[in-house]
């Protein structure tokens, strides 16, 4: 029997490419809101004892969860076998820990939360940053797929004499393995978060690097100061405008135009999250997994 392929609101055009490259079934289903603010779900497509598939990118999560989980939940009650969330850009990742006393560990609560009503996650370079395996706070089986492989052809393909600039300690993971592929050489920097919205960037001498195009690479662009406060430094050491390559394209608020603004050559990211920037398609690492 072939899987269904639904969509959530927003995620249409990358459900529906799945569907095409996997040979499912597009799923039907009316999701809106009621004027109160309720949201009101119908499955349209029968789903008796199929797998279902669900294609929900979760930027800007609160959201997205509940229709999320209505819909889980409503597919189930209609007698499915089995519902897998595809779930490009997985959220609440980042508070991994308690850093102030009073807070909570919300990447937990929120993994045991999608646990409950998912069987199945396949996400796309996760922010585990002081965690090993996402197993270790989601309690269904999870496929994680990385965009790296992506990354270096798009760099190979379209960037010349690229130095690869990894903004801190922990991009190192993804930005050697980015570099290997590319071949091309890398740096990694150092970065202390002094705020939410405020960082502060260390620069080793790239003297040696003076001709070559900076590429930084990042796996979320969010507020962009990361990357703002790289590409000021750049220009201080009179390097060339860099190209900022990030796998997801969360740009909270004006970030997107700040970054355009700051002296950039061009942003570049892949469509886990639908956005201008998008450049490097996604659909077929995640139609081979399924
Ligand atoms: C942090 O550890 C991540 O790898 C990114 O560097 C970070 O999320 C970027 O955030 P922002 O764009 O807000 O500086």
């Amino acid at each position: 029997m072939k899987p269904i392929v639904f969509a959530l609101p927003g995620n249409e055009s990358l459900a529906k490419n799945i569907a095409i490259s996997i040979h499912a079934e597009e799923g039907e289903v009316i999701i809106r809101e009621f004027p109160d603010g309720e949201t009101y779900v119908r499955v349209l497509s029968d789903v008796k004892n199929k797998e279902i598939i669900i294609i929900s990118t979760l930027v800007d999560p609160n959201k997205k969860i509940l229709p999320l989980y209505f819909l889980s939940k409503t597919i189930k009650s209609l007698g499915a076998r089995s519902v897998c969330l595809i779930s490009p850009y997985l959220s609440y990742m980042r508070q991994d820990k308690v850093f102030i006393s009073g807070e909570g560990i919300t990447s937990e609560y929120f993994a045991s939360l999608m646990s409950s009503f998912i069987d199945k996650l396949i996400t796309i370079d996760p922010h585990l940053h002081r965690r090993n395996n996402i197993n270790e706070i989601y309690t269904i089986p999870c496929e994680i797929l990385h965009a790296s492989m992506l990354i270096s052809s798009y760099i190979r393909k379209y960037i010349k004499d690229p130095i690869l600039i990894g903004p801190d300690a922990e991009s190192k993971q993804w930005v050697s393995v980015v570099a290997e592929n590319a071949n091309a050489p890398f740096i990694i920097l150092e970065k202390i978060r002094l705020g939410d919205k405020n960082v502060n960037i260390s620069f080793p001498n790239i003297e040696e690097f003076k001709d070559h195009t900076p590429v930084l690479v990042d796996d979320i662009i969010s507020t962009a100061r990361t990357m703002i406060e790289t590409v000021k430094h750049l220009k201080k050491l009179n390097m060339k405008p860099p190209v900022c390559i990030g796998v997801h394209a969360v740009f909270s608020d004006n970030s997107y135009e700040n970054l355009k603004d700051s002296g950039v050559s061009q942003i570049i990211t892949c469509n886990t999250i639908e956005h201008e920037s998008n450049k490097i398609d996604i659909t077929e690492l995640i139609a081979k997994k399924i």
